[in-house]
């Protein structure tokens, strides 16, 4: 390994990116606007992975590559890579991430960390071994990087909330309600590790322990699958994953919170929900309304208490300076662009990122906890403590 690889290099950073379906063209699109927006330091997108050679040059043409190529392995090789960006299924991430790692390449794969705990304690070990050598890893909970809620944290922060009591998180989308929606990858456990839970729930969890920057301790949880069979490739397939989940967490300050995720919630498109109630205060968002967050300062005089609409687009609203005069709306994409802002300059500072893989490990544990409480009849489950946490406080300005 050089030092060009672990530290960065007297040249733009090379960007390869893996996979380019939703993600790969959501992070595209994160590559493509960044430095438009804000300082980070000179990158360049290079390569553009996929398996289908003429599929994927055309998305790197499209998405702003200069190349493409179809072997990820020959990739991570490459001396004018730095960063891989891995936009793939869940069941390729701890066997890339790990040869990214080991080939000092920085690393950012997708949510969740990976498909089983056995995974993620895999990707954290090589995480740690690549981190001494100054190369850096980060797991794409994009969420956490919506303006609203990184407000939303700091309200909680200052203590505007006073003792955090409860926390209500729900996830529903409905692209699976209609039982002929055909078998795909995130219906199978072995490519996906699990339904809802992972793919959705793993968000709702994350920004749970994000908001309230505290850790769930124990679970209880029930998974359930609607539809059990749908049509394959090859005619009807067993339907191996949950299409919806529910849990109450127990967190290590008191708290207690419940999480609700479904695919197959008919009308609900992709509505991501927080309600965080306090002994002084109450927050609440709406990803379908996603510059608001709603507050209620329960230190106001009872007669004039409300919830009040705070509109996110203030400059001195975390990663609003980049974008627009106020009032000028962002969206969903531009958590994507803020996360490789981040990265890029955590990269450049030599600082570690958040989410860190023991931050995406402490959430594939909860994900293990609700399953193996769902198998018991919803029993009381301890998660299993980590050793080393990474701070995940962050600066936005
Ligand atoms: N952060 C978010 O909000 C969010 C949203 C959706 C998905 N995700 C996560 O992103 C990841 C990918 O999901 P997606 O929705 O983009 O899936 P997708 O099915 O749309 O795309 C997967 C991509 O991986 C590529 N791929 C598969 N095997 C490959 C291989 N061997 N070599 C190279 N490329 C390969 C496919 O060609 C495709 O381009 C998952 O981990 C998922 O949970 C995150």
């Amino acid at each position: 390994m050089t030092s060009s690889q672990t530290l960065a290099p007297h040249r733009p950073l090379g960007v390869a990116a893996i996979g380019y379906a939703f993600m790969g063209k959501a992070h595209s699109h994160a590559w493509r606007t960044v430095a438009n927006h804000f300082d980070v330091p000179a990158f360049e997108q290079k390569v553009l992975v996929g398996r289908d050679a003429d599929a994927v040059a055309a998305a790197a043409s499209k998405y702003g590559w200069s190349e493409s190529a179809t072997d990820w392995r020959e990739v991570i090789a490459r001396e004018d890579i730095d960063i891989v960006d891995i936009c793939a299924p869940g069941w390729l991430h701890a066997e890339i991430a790990i040869a990214a790692l080991a080939a000092g390449k920085h690393v950012l794969v997708e949510k969740p960390l990976a498909n089983t705990v056995e995974e993620g304690k895999a990707m954290v070990a090589a995480a740690q071994k690549a981190r001494v050598k100054g190369v850096r890893s980060m797991v794409g909970f994009t969420y956490r990087r919506i303006p609203a809620l990184a407000f939303a944290r700091q309200l909680i922060a200052d203590g505007k909330l006073g003792t955090i009591r409860q926390a209500r998180a729900s996830y529903l989308q409905d692209w699976l309600a209609d039982e002929n929606a055909p078998m795909a990858w995130r219906l199978r456990k072995e490519t996906a590790g699990s339904g809802a839970l992972g793919d959705i729930a793993s968000h709702a969890i994350d920004q749970v322990q994000y908001l309230l920057n505290d850790t769930v301790s124990e679970v209880s949880g029930r998974l359930h699958t609607f539809v059990t069979e749908r049509a394959g490739p090859h005619g009807p397939e067993p339907v191996t994953v949950d299409d919806a989940a529910w849990a109450t967490l127990s967190l290590s300050r008191g708290a207690v919170a419940s999480v609700d995720v479904s695919r197959v919630a008919l009308g609900q498109k992709n509505a991501l929900r927080m309600e965080i109630y306090g002994t002084a205060g109450s927050l609440t968002f709406n990803l379908e309304s996603p510059n608001e967050l709603y507050f209620l300062d329960g230190t106001d005089p009872v007669e004039l208490q409300g919830f009040r609409r705070i509109l996110v687009t203030e400059p001195e609203h975390p990663y609003i300076s980049g974008w627009w005069p106020q009032g000028h709306v962002i969206g969903w994409e531009h958590s994507f662009t803020h996360q490789v802002r981040d990265f890029l300059l955590d990269i450049a500072n030599g600082t570690d990122p958040s989410p860190s893989f023991e931050e995406g490990l402490s959430v594939q544990n909860v994900l293990a906890a609700i399953e193996a409480s769902s198998a018991a009849s919803c029993a009381t489950i301890p998660v299993v403590e980590l050793a080393e946490t990474a701070d995940s406080s962050r600066s936005f300005s």
